[in-house]
């Protein structure tokens, strides 16, 4: 199995190649012109199965400005993609036209499947509703600057905990710091899954569960807005049930601390009010500008060799077992191994992370 710098979930990596990653992106930020011929002959490919403003577009402009050159598509429709290719032979293929492979796709795990079969490393630009590193390394990025470091902090995650996959990325990242304190915002249909809890327990980090903004947002440093994630639900009702229930104005504003901060992915639909972008507090323009310098320290240290180069699986594969998890590349693709990390009597699916009890 290759063995390259994929960027599939930030914890195939050490705090300290993370830190690295910030602080490039911070020099880079000083003066980007100075970076502007750092990947001149490269190509970024990227292929994005699901809508996106940011990501691709950041990606593609950091690229740009290092001097490298982008391929890709974000309508798979135009590509052999609709004639039924595996995403295991797109990234073969394109990957022998690349030196570096973006990939969103609405499959939990598809980007490591991705990954298994490329000859050039793969980022992951957002798998279905399970993880989004990259919007991580800019949240962490925007922190550091707004903040002045990832420690210590008093956060509130608010929205949609279950399909957000930039809140589990995020929180997965901000456990591995010190001190931090999250409180999870979301209606009880909503709130944060199992596996990304067990992560949070397994760290010893504390967290809370609650239902309002209004109950919490007075002790907090940093509330992280999100929008209800429509596509992932099964239906419309369900989806109409859970939307317009958290909207940030400038009433909740009132109660916060002066220096709280006010993040949010982006897009936003309508969890904060636009009023409150002329609020100093409101970071998340900024927090998106942030996007294209720390791709730029990201693609830099994949493509200078300045990361490590872990194993995409750490466990076996156990074909007649199944993962639970419909949304699961597995079940799409089902020519992939089951790859499993067993625990006891616990198998933990390597693509999507989603525990199955053995028998
Ligand atoms: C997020 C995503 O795609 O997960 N957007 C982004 O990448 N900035 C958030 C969202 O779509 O709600």
């Amino acid at each position: 199995m290759n063995r390259l710098s994929h960027i599939i979930d930030l914890d195939m990596y050490s705090v300290e190649e993370w830190n690295m990653i910030i602080s490039t992106a911070m020099e880079i930020k000083k003066d980007p012109s100075k970076y502007s011929e750092r990947c001149k002959g490269k190509i970024m490919a990227t292929l994005f199965y699901e809508p996106s403003t940011r990501t691709q577009m950041s990606f593609q402009s950091a690229m740009i400005r290092l001097g490298g050159s982008i391929i890709g598509f974000d309508n798979p429709s135009n590509s052999s993609v609709s004639k039924g290719e595996t995403i295991g032979d797109t990234a073969k293929i394109v990957s022998t036209y690349s030196d570096i492979l973006v990939m969103r796709n609405p499959s939990e795990g598809s980007v490591k499947a991705a990954a298994l079969h490329s000859d050039c490393p793969v980022i992951n630009a957002g798998d279905g509703g399970h993880f989004h590193p990259t919007q991580t390394l800019t949240d962490l990025l925007t922190l550091t600057i707004e903040k002045g470091g990832l420690n210590g902090l008093k956060i509130g995650l608010c929205g949609d905990l279950k399909y957000g996959r930039t809140v589990h990325s995020l929180l997965k990242a901000l456990s591995r710091y010190k001190d931090n304190e999250f409180i999870l915002i979301s209606t009880n249909e909503l709130g944060l899954p199992g596996y990304i809890k067990d992560v949070l327990n397994a760290r010893g980090c504390t967290y809370k569960e609650v239902n309002t903004i209004d109950e919490v947002i007075s002790e907090l440093d940093v509330l992280y807005m999100t929008r209800i994630q429509k596509e992932r639900f099964a239906s419309e009702e369900e989806y109409n049930r859970q939307k317009d229930v958290y909207i940030l104005d400038t009433r909740k504003m009132r109660s916060a601390k002066k220096d709280m901060i006010v993040m949010h992915p982006l897009p936003r639909v309508d969890e904060i009010s636009v009023e409150v972008d002329k609020d100093p507090r409101a970071k998340y323009f900024e927090q998106a500008g942030n996007g294209v310098y720390v791709r730029m320290a990201l693609i830099l240290c994949v493509l200078e060799g300045k990361l490590s180069t872990p194993e995409l699986i750490k466990g076996k594969a156990l074909n007649d077992i199944s993962c639970k998890n419909p949304k699961c590349i597995t079940h799409k693709e089902p020519h992939l191994p089951h790859y499993f990390r067993v625990a006891g009597d616990i198998a933990e699916c390597e693509f999507c992370d989603e525990r199955t009890l053995l028998d």
